[in-house]
């Protein structure tokens, strides 16, 4: 399973990138404020700042709603880097929007996706990738991971090409899930990353061995 940094912080992701772990980065419009990044020219840099630190893909969200507004942005995002890949909330003018950057051999990542119905027709759409969003589900007692299961299943029974991309996780169990489930990727922090190192049983044997060692060996 890929990981996907979710998170527009320059320096958790060059982090995460020095660790060898990441597979690529997602982006939202609420990321990209809280690290303060505003107006337009300063919030495509960003991107283009993220794209080379990261080696995989670096998903970019359109902030329009009308279907020529998402294809005119998703063709200015595109063209800022190769590594770029569009992001499409799924509306109506979305999926219409996906179809049409697809065509023109953009990739997509369509977001906001809490059904089976949404991920179906943005992969029938052409989507790359569809984010099913887990935390926000779980958030009002719905089972975020239940959706992860359902979407891998359909995407095998028929054979779809697009890639399940579990977005909002917001613990290490999620991961867990997510491996067990066969999502393509889990996009999330660091944090809950780090926490699939954590065992007490690597703590104490490490303890031991260099208390072995130092015995001996000064
Ligand atoms: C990423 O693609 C999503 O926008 C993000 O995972 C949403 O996470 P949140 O529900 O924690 O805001």
């Amino acid at each position: 399973m890929k990981f996907f940094l979710d998170t527009a912080n320059l320096a958790q992701i060059k982090e995460a990138q020095e660790l060898g772990i990441i597979d690529g980065v997602t982006t939202n419009p609420s990321l990209m404020a809280k690290e303060g990044i505003k107006g337009e020219a300063n919030i495509l840099k960003h991107y283009v700042d993220i794209c080379e630190i990261v080696d995989g893909d670096v998903s970019a969200e359109v902030i329009s709603t009308d279907y020529e507004g998402m294809i005119a942005e998703g063709e200015k995002l595109a063209a800022l880097h190769p590594q770029i890949v569009v992001k499409v909330p799924v509306i109506k003018e979305g999926i219409k929007a996906i179809k049409y950057l697809s065509k023109k051999g953009i990739r997509t990542n369509c977001t906001l996706v809490f059904t089976t119905g949404q991920a179906l027709l943005a992969a029938k759409a052409g989507a790359t990738y569809v984010s099913p969003f887990v935390g926000r589900l779980d958030d009002i007692s719905h089972d975020g991971m239940e959706l992860i299961g359902q979407i891998v299943d359909m995407f095998n029974y028929y054979g779809m090409g697009t890639q399940v991309l579990a977005a909002s996780i917001r613990n290490t169990m999620h991961i867990i899930k997510c491996i067990e489930l066969g999502a393509d990727i889990a996009t999330c922090p660091l944090e809950p990353i780090l926490g699939l190192l954590k065992h007490p049983l690597t703590e104490s044997g490490l303890k031991k061995f260099l208390e072995d060692y130092h015995k001996l060996n000064g």
